[in-house]
């Protein structure tokens, strides 16, 4: 027991705790079951946020009135805080039209475009019957640009997530269910903070004009989304 306190007061950081602890039957884990966990975390815990701040970033510079909407909205929330002073709580919850354009900008570039999921059951879909147990493969891409749910889906406009009541499983950029992303909380925060300090201290413009976008897993900027970033007079920055 004293062993164990021990060890867990050396622990500073998920690697290490892998390594050093033992499940509840002593086993620990091999080097390959840690790197598999590693990667899924670096994925899924970092590249998810910041592929979502690459997208919010392109069409805050395609959309001036967006970004101009932002920009209030921060710089209010700015000018309420002392000087140094962090943000908080109750900061975030009044980022609500930077979330708007957050999920707008989740809901055409998905970071992560879907996951799999196993029948329990036999079951029909569109035509189809799904035996038990088979794989599915289910895909945010299509689900969201389903005009039934979002009418004149290519169109990017926050203004959407302003209207109450989204039908249920229709904008799962966190997927849904018991095995919805349990970061989202956490990503949600990463993502508000940056976009409050990047634009109270910056507007930018694409160095690419008709940058494509790739799937590597996540959406990627084929050329690493270069930009010009022009500061603003007075900016102000908070850290969290
Ligand atoms: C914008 C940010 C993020 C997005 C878009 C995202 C998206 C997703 C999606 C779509 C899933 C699959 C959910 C399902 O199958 O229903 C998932 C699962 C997961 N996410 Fe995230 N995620 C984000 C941030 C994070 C962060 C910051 C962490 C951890 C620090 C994290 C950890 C996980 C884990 C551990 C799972 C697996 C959950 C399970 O299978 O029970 N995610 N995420």
């Amino acid at each position: 027991m004293e062993l164990m306190n021990k060890r867990e007061s050396v622990i500073r950081d998920i690697l290490s705790h892998m390594i050093i602890m033992a499940d509840s039957a002593g086993m620990f884990a091999n080097d390959l079951d840690i790197a598999t966990k590693l990667i899924g975390l670096l994925v899924g815990g970092h590249d998810t946020s910041s592929s979502a701040i690459t997208s919010v970033m392109k069409f805050l510079a395609e959309y001036p009135h967006v970004y101009d909407r932002v920009f209030k909205e921060q710089r209010e929330i700015a000018n309420s805080k002392r000087e140094g002073e962090p943000l908080n709580w109750e900061d975030l919850q009044k980022m609500k039209y930077s979330w708007n354009v957050v999920c707008e900008a989740m809901r055409l570039r998905p970071p992560i475009a879907g996951t799999f999921r196993e029948a329990i059951t036999h079951f029909c879909y569109a035509g189809f019957r799904i035996p038990k147990g088979w794989k599915i493969y289910w895909n945010a891409y299509t689900t969201h640009k389903d005009p039934k749910y979002f009418p004149d889906p290519d169109k990017f406009d926050p203004s959407r997530f302003e209207k109450d009541g989204l039908t249920p499983f229709t904008f799962v950029p966190f997927g849904g269910g018991p095995r919805m992303c349990p970061g989202r909380e956490y990503g949600r925060l990463v993502i508000l903070v940056f976009l409050h300090n990047v634009v109270n201290k910056f507007s930018w413009e694409k160095l690419v004009p008709n940058e494509k976008t790739i799937s590597l897993v996540i959406p990627t900027p084929s050329e690493g989304f270069p930009i010009g970033l022009k500061p603003h007079e007075n900016a102000m920055v908070h850290e969290v």
